[in-house]
């Protein structure tokens, strides 16, 4: 199995209890959805490596820790998961985005690809798919071809939810993708969907149902 980190800060989980809640309004909805992203990006950079540099503060020089290597992407796939885009980019604001358009065909769930575009140089930056629903990993697994076929090595997949059956398919598809979550749910319901889950993050961030 992947290796699958739950994100089990006590915030994240109080954030995501809200979150699930069919009362929340779509503004508390985006608002905690965001919260909850910056949380999950600092856990998923946990262990990225750093150089020293040296740095003169206004008193003297000194040997100092930055992030090192190119700057790193997020790759959110549309559309729920610019719901988590802007809360990681609070945290690296000089990440570079690379959007993935892909939709499940309502019948067989399966994901039907309609836009890519990603920054240059794939194969030497860490890249954090992001997506709030791990489902049956059928979008999961078609995002992480798109980004190996541009070149990308060092991947890693943030989710909010996920089932065992998303994490097995991601697994068998693409063993070396580390992904973290913030709850693994009980069960996939007949259309797709997670339960008990928070219903479609698409509609809830938007508004659109
Ligand atoms: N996508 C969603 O938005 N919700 C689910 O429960 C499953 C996939």
């Amino acid at each position: 199995m992947n290796q699958v980190t739950i994100v089990d800060h006590p915030l994240v989980q109080h954030k995501l209890t809200l979150l699930r809640d069919k009362s929340r309004t779509t503004k508390g909805f985006r608002q905690l959805a965001r919260e909850i992203a910056t949380l999950m990006c600092y856990e998923v950079t946990r262990d990225l490596s750093l150089d020293m540099v040296t740095i003169e503060t206004p008193l003297r020089s000194m040997e100092s820790r930055m992030l090192s290597g190119k700057k790193l992407v997020f790759a959110p796939i549309l559309r729920a998961g610019m719901g988590l885009l802007e809360g990681m980019l609070d945290l690296v604001p000089s990440a570079r985005v690379a959007h993935i358009g892909l939709y499940r065909e309502p019948e067989s769930l399966v994901a039907v690809e309609y836009y890519f575009k990603a920054p240059q140089e794939l194969p030497d930056r860490l890249v954090i798919a992001i997506d709030p629903m791990l489902a049956t990993g059928n979008t999961a697994v078609a995002a992480l071809d798109r980004l190996k076929e541009h070149g990308a090595t060092d991947i890693r997949f943030v989710c909010l939810l996920a089932t065992q059956e998303g994490l097995a398919n991601v697994h068998d598809h693409h063993p070396g993708v580390r992904i973290w979550t913030a709850a693994i749910d009980e069960q996939l319901s007949d259309h797709g969907y997670i339960l008990p889950g928070l219903g479609d993050a698409g509609d809830r961030l938007y508004g659109t149902k």
